[in-house]
């Protein structure tokens, strides 16, 4: 596994990874979520990449960009086991240097859901794709469902801007409790722990009055929030049953529809979905080993 900083390192280590190359980018601190990608990647391609930096563009203020948490040597040891070829680490000059003022912006699915909370996120989460994808030449990108406005909005930019590639999206890995597997989790204290699978049970909530004929999409987000306000410490950011493509709210839930919630606990902010398509719900994968 080489492991390169500079621009100048990863062009030239790059050059010699036989393809196809899957790329796995990632803002470190990993967890079992990161390396299914990992390993998913592996399985589909000669060579694998992976790219661990706190990109801060994507971060406004006073958000958690100073205390987001970093552990570079716990990574790259859990990285040498599963066959990675190259890892970039690379400081914030190396991506921004002085004089940066180039960023790329992907404009409707950009704007509900997460961008309504956090404005400058998908901008600065574009911008460090396109400059990954430009870096790395990957043939396969992997991206994790959980974020799935991110997915969204990194396929959109890569077919408008015609990057050849594939954009692979992963199941969520989830802890025994159904709690979606985050860096973030990480702030998580022990008495909000529990309650962090509210996320899961609302979106099993909804799950199960849709299951029972329930189509109605205004009667399903408000299953979702009535469960979520069953627990008082977590407060609702949003529900949202949309499109998920255009991301555009539904009034009905017929055929392909994403289910998404954000939540706020103490000084945590959780997201979490499902994703409905031809009838069947992808609710992720319990990682195995993992305790509630
Ligand atoms: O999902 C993440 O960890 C980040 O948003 C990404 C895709 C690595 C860009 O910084």
């Amino acid at each position: 596994m080489i492991i390169v900083k500079s621009v100048a390192d990863l062009r030239r280590v790059r050059a010699e990874l036989p393809g196809p190359l899957g790329l796995v980018p990632t803002m470190g601190f990993l967890h079992e979520g990161h390396l299914s990608l990992v390993r998913r990647a592996r399985a589909d391609c000669a060579s694998v990449a992976v790219s661990i930096f706190v990109n801060p563009t994507q971060f406004g203020p006073g958000e958690d960009l100073e205390r987001y948490p970093r552990a570079l040597e716990r990574d790259l040891n859990l990285l040498r086991p599963i066959g990675v070829d190259l890892v970039w680490t690379p400081p914030p000059e190396e991506v921004y240097p002085s004089g940066y003022q180039t960023f790329v912006t992907v404009e409707q699915v950009s704007r509900p859901l997460e961008g309504k909370a956090r404005p400058i996120h998908f901008r600065g989460v574009a911008t460090v794709v396109a400059k990954l994808l430009n870096l790395f030449e990957p043939h396969r990108a992997y991206f994790g469902q959980k974020d799935a406005q991110q997915t969204v909005v990194v396929r959109r930019m890569a077919r408008d801007l015609d990057f050849p590639l594939e954009v692979v999206v992963c199941p969520t890995v989830r802890e025994a409790d159904g709690l979606a597997m985050s860096s973030r989790n990480a702030y998580l204290t022990p008495g909000e722990r529990p309650v962090a699978s509210v996320l899961y049970r609302a979106l099993g909530a909804a799950k199960e009055a849709l299951d029972r004929g329930e189509h109605d999409a205004d009667i399903l987000r408000s299953v979702m929030s009535r469960t979520l306000a069953d627990e008082p410490v977590a407060s609702e950011e949003y529900v949202s049953i949309a499109h998920p493509a255009t991301l555009d709210e539904l009034e009905t839930v017929e055929g392909e529809a994403l289910f998404s919630l954000a939540v706020r606990l103490g000084r945590t902010r959780l997201i979490d979905n499902f994703l409905l398509h031809e009838d069947e719900w992808s609710t992720g994968i319990i990682a195995e080993g993992s305790r509630a």
